[in-house]
């Protein structure tokens, strides 16, 4: 039997807080821009994720959070479903287990997001273990609904890479149940911290741009922003001007983002107007986020996630059903 891929597209995210652009950049544009090709696609409140540093509570209180936000984001619940991990728990541990078996605890531990994480705030001795098998359970989520295509930020790389290598070492072992996500044609992307070092993160409030954020506090935080002496180009700037033509809701902007570049790579002082610009494209953009998110009622996100759990929960026990035949013919 050859392999063969259940969801055109398909991703998530942690509900541990508000969302910023980065994620909306990283993790939602590419579903969009999928969608607006006509094609459809699934993804996910990553609620069990959510554990290894929220309280289920907390974890369960933004899981409607990050659904109306999809929707404000762009997402047509007709095209894309969504659903919430938590409901498809069973299936979400079974394959987790499986897939365990199959990478060893150095491997594991080598996982560059695990590394940095431990050289960060959190230290083995007081890091909870469900960081171990955070990789594997994302292994999980895109095996079991059979994803082709997996849109994630560069900073997941690594989970994807993990991916690959479990369903290659399950398949070669047991039988060709999994097809590989083809997760690196994906242009991924790094947006940087306004700030200080790093990526833009929600755990790091002041160099990032969350989608709640005020009109004044954008332009607080962008003016705070690091840019690049006249005449250089650095990897702040070059993240914030992906983040400007990303979200430019007009041609002219973008072109006007080119002009301001052209000059400031010519010697001229102009980062005080870039910013000015990168300032009004993000408040248009958040604007119209926040107007559409006020919209979005208890029971739309209700209704949504009945409908999309329920077709998680199809294609994972299609799966999981998949995989016990190939361990048990063995
Ligand atoms: P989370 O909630 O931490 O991040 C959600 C998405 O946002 C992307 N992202 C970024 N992209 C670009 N620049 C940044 N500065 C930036 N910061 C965050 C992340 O890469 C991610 O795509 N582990 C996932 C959740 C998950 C998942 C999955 C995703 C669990 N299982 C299966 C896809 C498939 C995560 O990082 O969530």
């Amino acid at each position: 039997m050859k392999p063969d891929y259940k969801v055109d597209i398909f991703t998530g995210i942690r509900p541990t807080g508000t969302l910023t652009v980065a994620n909306y950049l990283g993790a939602v544009a590419p579903v969009v821009s999928f969608q607006n090709e006509g094609k459809e696609g699934l993804v996910f409140v990553a609620d069990l994720h959510a554990l290894t540093d929220a309280e289920p509570a907390t974890a369960e209180k933004f899981t409607y959070d990050i659904v109306a936000d999809y929707i404000a984001l762009g997402l047509d619940p007709n095209k894309i479903k969504i659903f919430a991990q938590s409901a498809i728990s069973n299936e979400v541990n079974d394959l987790m287990l499986i897939l365990a078996r199959h990478v060893t605890v150095a491997e594991l531990l080598r996982i560059p997001t695990l590394k940095d994480k431990l050289k960060g705030d959190a230290q083995p001795e007081n890091a909870n273990s469900l960081l171990l098998m955070y990789p594997v359970m994302m292994a999980a989520d895109i095996l079991l609904q059979r994803a082709k295509h997996v849109p994630v930020g560069d900073d997941q790389m690594p989970h994807l890479e993990m991916t690959r290598l479990l369903l290659r070492r399950f398949n070669s072992k047991y039988a060709e149940v999994f097809a590989e996500p083809q997760a690196l044609k994906i242009e991924t992307l790094r947006i940087l911290s306004l700030k200080g070092p790093g990526k833009m993160s929600k755990s790091n409030p002041e160099g990032a741009i969350f989608l709640t954020d005020s009109a004044e506090m954008v332009a607080d935080k962008i003016k705070r922003a690091q840019t690049a002496a006249e005449g250089e180009m650095s990897d702040s700037l070059k993240s914030h001007i992906i983040v400007a033509k990303s979200l430019a809701s007009s041609e002219s902007d973008r072109q006007q983002i080119d002009a301001i570049i052209a000059e400031h790579m010519s010697g001229k002082p102009v980062m005080g107007q870039f910013k000015q610009l990168l300032t009004k494209i993000v408040q248009e953009f958040l604007t119209d986020f926040q107007t559409k998110r006020a919209q979005i009622t208890e029971a739309d996100i209700k209704a949504i996630l009945e409908e999309g759990n329920k077709i998680a929960r199809e294609n994972a026990q299609e799966t999981i059903a998949l995989v016990k035949e190939a361990l048990y013919a063995k």
